[in-house]
This record gives structure tokens, sequence and C-alpha cells, in this order.
């Protein structure tokens, strides 16, 4: 049997093109300014869990917000290393956010975990009600947690699979997600992602690469469930450009 990596360790390299191609540059900026909306003092520090290459990192940073970052695969971390001249001034944490050696010390006006990333953190119920709790202490005092999920009320994970393709500088570049499994009882999906790289003019095979993902589709009802096991409400925001959910926590 064929022992397949987790995609976000063997296609981190690829993992700009993948989000320039499934969210693209508009919805990104209206996350960050969704973000900005929620959190308006420059001197607050914001966290963000599940960071990937830093696509709201850098922005954030940028608009001068002080941000750290939590993000379990290293390769992930390495491309945002790559990225910037500065990332001594960064605090990124390489750390699997349920493992209990809790590396971070510091509490937060702003937590934000993007793109489905508590489907990939929480796999099961129990490891929910862990990542819950784990967020309400590390927030600090009138802090707030930002959630963005898709919404299982208008998709189904089991359709999601699809094949995308980009060309730049002289090369096409196609991903292409695969659903392999969805269980409607556990919403755990399995899923495999994959890239090719093909240069445009001898149309040689440049590079592949493949990984597994494995995600619970956790809806608004279970997380609501958990908001009120720690105390928190949930306001639901959203972006004019797509029909996620955007939960605002506090
Ligand atoms: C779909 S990506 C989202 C990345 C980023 N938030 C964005 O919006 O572009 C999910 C990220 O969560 C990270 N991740 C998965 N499980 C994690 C865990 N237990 N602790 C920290 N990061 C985790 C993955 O490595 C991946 O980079």
């Amino acid at each position: 049997m064929e022992l397949i990596q987790s995609a976000n360790k063997s296609n981190a390299k690829f993992y700009d093109i993948a989000y320039s191609l499934v969210k693209g540059e508009d919805v990104t900026s209206q996350e960050i300014k969704l973000i900005e909306s929620l959190i308006k003092d420059k001197d607050s520090r914001i966290l963000d869990v599940g960071a990937g290459t830093g696509r709201h990192l850098f922005p954030l940073i940028n608009s001068g917000y002080k941000v750290d970052a939590i993000e379990e695969s290293i390769e992930m971390i390495n491309e945002i290393k790559r990225k910037t001249n500065k990332f001594n001034d960064i605090k990124v944490f390489n750390w699997s956010f349920l493992e209990k050696n809790n590396q971070v010390k510091e509490k937060y006006d702003l937590i934000v975990l993007m793109w489905n990333a508590i489907f990939e953190i929480a796999h099961i119920k129990y490891e929910l009600t862990e990542l819950f709790k784990k967020l309400k202490s590390l927030l600090a005092v009138g802090g707030k947690i930002l959630i963005n999920i898709d919404d299982l009320r208008n998709i189904d994970p089991a359709m999601t699979g699809h094949v995308l393709i980009k060309e730049e500088n002289g090369k096409k570049y196609e991903m292409n997600w695969k659903v392999l499994n969805y269980n409607q009882e556990t919403k755990l999906l399995e899923s495999l992602e994959s890239f090719s790289v093909v240069d445009l003019k001898t149309q040689k095979v440049l590079q592949t690469s493949k990984g597994s993902i494995y995600q619970t589709w956790w809806g608004l009802d279970d997380i609501q469930e958990e908001a009120d096991e720690i105390g928190l409400s949930i306001s639901v925001r959203s972006i004019s450009l797509n029909e996620e959910l955007y939960l605002v926590l506090r």
C-alpha cells in the first residue's frame, strides 16, 4: 500500500498557487477588511492559528498589527520564511494546536482560524471541545475569535472535488482536489490534493506532488454548542464574494 504524506507537508510549496486558484486576492482582501473591522486598535494582538503560508499574516503585519502565528507544518513555515527577510521579528510557533506542551504564553485580542483550519485541527468531538477550551484560554479580556468555514447548509462536502489550472511565468500549474471518502455521520472527509507543473513551451512535466487531507466538516450547530460551553456568543458575518461563514465569538 502506498503511504501518502499530509498535503500540508508535501504540497506546501504549492499552497500559494492553491489559494490563488480557490480563494483569489479579492476574497483575501475582503477577509482582511473584515478582520480589521473587528479590531481597530493597531496595538491589539492577533493570533493566526493554522496560518498556512501567511495569507492573512503578512497583510495584517503590513497594516501595522502585532500578529503571531501557529502552524503545525514546518514546510508551510518555511514558505513563510522564504517570503520575508524579517522572519526573526515574527513569532511563528511550529506547534500542533491540540498538543499538550502549550508554547504560547501571551493572550490575544483576536484569534483567527481561516479557511476551514478548524476542520483540520479537530477531527472528533472531544478535540473540538479541547480546541475551544484552548482558544478561550488564549483570549485577552474582551477578546474575540474569528472562525471561517464553509457552510454545510449550502455545500455538499462529497461534491467538492475540482481541477483548477493556472498559467504563470511560462508554466502551467494544475491542482486536482479529489474526494476519496465522505462519511455523512461523522462528517469526516478524506481527500487527495495533487499538483503538476508543466513547462508551456516544451510540455514537459517539471514537477508533481500529492498529499492527503483529513477534515471534519463541523457545522454552525457544532460550533454553537462549543461556544455555549465556554460562555461566548456567536454573530455570523459574511463577505460579498462567497457564501462561507465568518463566525465571530465574543
Ligand atoms: C486550509 S489551511 C488554511 C491556511 C490559512 N489559514 C489560510 O486561510 O490560507 C489549514 C492550515 O492549518 C494547518 N493545521 C492543520 N492542523 C493543525 C494543527 N493541529 N495545529 C496547527 N496548524 C494546523 C495546516 O498545516 C494548514 O496550513
